[in-house]
């Protein structure tokens, strides 16, 4: 179970770390996480350095010991080492690498919740098609898969479970412990789609054991697009092997003087994986938004969301708006979807009045992060209040 209270000590106004238009209330996480003040200045920073070419710039020097920084913070806050973490663009890369370096061959069965975020169901599509394999849906009559029906799929040989750590829009939580630990006694490899979950409900992926995960930075981890990345356990239940190559997956030492070798030694731990330049400045602006988060510490992170949360719960008690799916305290997440009369409207009547949060699947997604405060929360239950007033 994950617990963790709010520390006063370090209960300090994160909001100073962003830019955010004061008129906004940003509520809206699970899409997409806002520029942190420090990433814009590492941006800036990069772009002036590398366009004035300032005197001793070394780009290799500065851009491989960066990269190098945000893989350990990646690492660290998914509680593993950072030589099993490879540089994605996206989570829907990182579950394809991970997907097509399994060899798995025809007939076998992947496991695929029946309620999961399109990037899972796609990629497992896909691979499904070209190699012939078979998809178990597993069906979600509660909006999450229950164990007993995971436990019934299992008694079938089945190659890769894939599941999200948190849903995209009613934000269930798996226990990830529990469902590896069955899917292990079975062989079955367990994939994680965790870029719901990540930044700000803790994971240790080793302890846990799970095979392999995946998340993109824009989210939760305040990267913005083109820098995620993705783990493999270094003892998956099935090996994996990078399907692709480039001229990155191999140690040139970085020194790139002499490049007509053609037997250079291929890296063994994460950069296997990479091949090609990557995305400086999305990994800059990642490194900068992991470097926030870590500062504030991820247990302190989730006391906070969980506290927002619970504030929200209770504010809302006298509305006609509930949280519209109820679930156990070991199964939270920064994600609580909101339902009640004319909900639609009532989203637009918050967007029109700067609070942001999202519209899916038929519910207000409400997905604050560790610098948002109660005052905010308040004024999102007082523009409620508003807009039933106006009824
Ligand atoms: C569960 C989940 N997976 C993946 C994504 C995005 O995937 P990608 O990073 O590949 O765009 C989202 C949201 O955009 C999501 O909610």
């Amino acid at each position: 179970m994950v617990t963790a209270k709010i520390q006063p000590a370090t209960h300090r106004d994160w909001k100073c770390e962003f830019e955010i238009d004061p008129d906004n209330v940003f509520l809206n996480h699970a899409s997409f996480g806002p520029v942190t003040r420090r990433g814009r200045m590492a941006a800036e920073s990069l772009i002036k350095r590398w366009g004035h070419l300032t005197p001793g710039l070394d780009v290799d020097d500065e851009t491989f010991a960066m990269l190098a920084s945000a893989k350990a913070r990646f690492a660290r806050l998914i509680g593993a080492k950072d030589d099993r973490i490879g540089f994605a663009p996206n989570t829907s890369y990182g579950l394809n690498a991970v997907l097509w370096g399994l060899g798995l061959t025809k007939g076998e069965r992947i496991l695929l919740p029946q309620i999961e975020f399109p990037a899972l169901v796609y990629a497992v599509k896909n691979i499904a098609k070209k190699l012939d394999l078979k998809i178990e849906p597993l069906p979600c009559p509660k909006g999450f898969l229950e164990i007993e029906t995971l436990e019934k799929a299992l008694s079938q040989t089945s190659a890769v479970l894939a599941i999200s750590y948190v849903q995209y829009f009613n934000g269930y939580r798996y226990d990830l412990k529990t469902i590896t630990d069955l899917c292990h006694a079975k062989g079955c490899f367990v994939l994680v789609d965790a870029i719901q979950g990540v930044g700000s409900v803790p994971l240790e992926a080793e302890q846990i054991g799970i095979d392999a995960l995946a998340c993109g930075a824009q989210k939760w981890l305040f990267g913005q697009t083109g820098a995620g990345f993705f783990y493999i356990s270094s003892r998956p239940i099935r090996a994996v092997e990078p399907l692709e190559s480039g001229w990155l997956s191999v140690d040139w030492g970085y020194r790139f003087e002499d490049l007509k070798e053609w037997n250079k030694p291929g890296f063994e731990d994460g950069r296997r994986w990479e091949t090609g330049t990557y995305p400086f400045f999305s990994i800059r602006f990642a490194e900068t938004g992991l470097a926030v988060l870590e500062e504030c510490g991820k247990q302190q992170v989730w006391a906070i969301i969980q506290s927002l949360l619970d504030q929200l719960i209770s504010d809302l008690e006298g509305t006609q708006y509930r949280v519209a799916f109820e679930r156990g305290p070991d199964h939270r997440s920064g994600i609580l979807a909101l339902t009640g009369p004319r909900i639609r409207e009532l989203y637009e009547h918050l967007k029109a009045h700067k609070i942001h949060t999202s519209f899916r699947e038929g519910t207000i997604r409400v997905s604050p992060h560790f610098h948002n405060t109660v005052e905010e929360i308040a004024r999102l239950v007082e523009r409620i209040r508003q807009f039933e007033g106006n009824e």
